[in-house]
């Protein structure tokens, strides 16, 4: 496992291959993030593009609030995980193998959502212009994502895997060009969700949320 906090943690690499390892020693589904979580219950659920979805836990809360989903994620185990989960639950999920920093689309969406996707900053730019590109007109863009900005957890770490965690500035400096209208962009602590974690235990992280 890996996480932003305090501890000594095995490098995170952004590729399917770590990703990939990472599912076949974890299942780390069913617990919608509460950042995600109060985000999507004020909007109208329509169809949404759960980008780098894992094993589901945001794509099964959202079709549980009625939205018709699309999971995306490059690891192919996470996604076969996935659709095991939708059928037993005869959810209506659609899936697709695919790296999201080149993802395009025919359909366009009313929700596109990045939950938890840390990536190298020069993958950044591509993977947020994607992510707005697969929105419809006046759809929603929703970013979640660990940050150590504002935190003295970075210090345990190394400088390439504190890169991987976007500032909020580096966020939104990737966005802009995108003419995505953004409605809010703040850095909130989150409540852990990791089992590993003690009770109470919380992150930093960075919420935008823009519209098309
Ligand atoms: C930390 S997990 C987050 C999973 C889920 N979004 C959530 O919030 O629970 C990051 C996920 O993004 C996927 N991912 C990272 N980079 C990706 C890429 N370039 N293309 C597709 N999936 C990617 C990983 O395979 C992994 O499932």
């Amino acid at each position: 496992m890996y996480a932003v906090g305090h501890r000594e943690v095995p490098a995170l690499k952004p590729d399917a291959a770590f990703w990939t390892d990472y599912y076949e020693k974890n299942d780390p589904s069913e617990k919608p993030d509460p950042v995600f979580f109060g985000e999507v219950q004020e909007l109208e659920p329509g169809a949404a593009i759960d980008l780098g979805a894992g094993d589901g836990a945001a794509t099964f809360a959202l079709a549980e609030l009625g939205w018709q989903v699309t999971a995306v994620d490059f690891a192919e185990n996470a996604v076969l995980r996935l659709e095991e989960r939708a059928k037993a639950r005869n959810a209506p999920i659609e899936t697709d193998v695919a790296d999201i920093l080149s993802y395009a689309s025919d359909a366009k969406y009313d929700l596109a959502y990045l939950g938890y996707i840390h990536v190298e900053p020069d993958q950044r730019p591509p993977l947020l212009a994607h992510a707005v590109a697969t929105l419809r007109p006046g759809g929603t863009l929703l970013y979640n994502g660990f940050t150590f900005e504002g935190t003295a957890d970075g210090e345990n770490h190394t400088e390439s895997f504190r890169a991987l965690f976007a500032p909020l500035g580096e966020v939104l400096a990737c966005l802009l060009p995108t003419g995505l209208h953004i409605h809010y962009a703040e850095q909130r602590m989150r409540p852990s969700t990791f089992s590993f974690d003690e009770p109470g235990s919380e992150y930093m992280s960075v919420v935008v949320r823009g519209v098309r």
